[in-house]
């Protein structure tokens, strides 16, 4: 078997686009385990729903708990989002839910937020991710200050003996920045991998995922 973690160096980067787009290039299975702004009335636009979306699977509350177990409404950091349901999540049975796989298959496990998220009042994200040990896919986005962003998250991820698997660097909306000069400024700094960018023009997204998984297969 096969996984990776996807982490991003903040919310909104594109870590669900690029789960989809991979779950599509590998056949790959994947899970949100821990979703915070979860609308029971749209899941099709939820997170899960949009795994669920991209494997072919219906949009059925039980396929969308098997695939995001603990769901919240506030769109908050998951403690806090679980605290206003007067709840608290169970890091240990994240990570047990987490490193379930199935013989043969590609499992891609999307966190939350960024690197180092709370989820309860000790750990992390981050935390999350070293219990896993599974090589990380990091994205970032091309936003003014996301170079930093990416390479703070790119330097926490390594100090914790993380193997990053891939870069990614999306191209945020209305960015006053080129996305191919962010990435290659970027790279400079993360030498020997280089990131692969995600243009937002979808002529050119069949391409971005070949050479994803390209640097994924080493
Ligand atoms: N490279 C990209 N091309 C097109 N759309 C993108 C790209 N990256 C992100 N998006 C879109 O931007 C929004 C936020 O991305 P999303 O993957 O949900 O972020 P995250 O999972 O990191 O919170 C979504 O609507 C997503 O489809
Ligand atoms: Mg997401």
């Amino acid at each position: 078997m096969t996984a990776y973690f996807i982490t991003g160096a903040g919310t909104d980067v594109g870590k669900t686009f690029v789960a989809c787009g991979l779950i599509r290039a590998l056949k790959a299975r994947a899970i949100k385990p821990v979703a915070s702004g979860f609308d029971a009335e749209n899941p099709a636009a939820s997170d899960p729903g949009q795994l669920l979306a991209a494997m072919g699977r219906p949009l059925t509350p039980d396929e969308i708990a098997a695939v995001c177990p603990w769901r919240f409404a506030a769109a908050l950091s998951p403690d806090m989002a679980a605290a206003c349901e007067g709840k608290a999540i169970d890091f240990n049975a994240v990570v047990e839910f987490s490193r379930h796989t199935h013989p043969g298959e590609t499992l891609l496990v999307e966190g939350v937020g960024g690197v180092m998220v709370p989820l309860d009042h000790r750990h992390t994200t981050l935390d999350w991710m070293v219990a896993l040990g599974f090589p990380v896919i990091l994205v970032g986005g091309s936003y003014l200050g996301a170079m930093s962003h990416t390479l703070s998250a790119f330097e926490v991820l390594r100090s914790r003996g993380l193997k990053i698997a891939a870069l990614v660097t999306s191209e945020s909306p209305d960015s006053t920045v080129s996305l191919e000069e962010t990435a290659r400024s970027i790279g400079k700094f993360t030498h020997p991998l280089a990131p692969v960018t995600m243009p937002r023009d979808p002529a050119l997204q069949e391409a971005t995922f070949e050479r994803l998984v390209h640097v994924l297969a080493g």
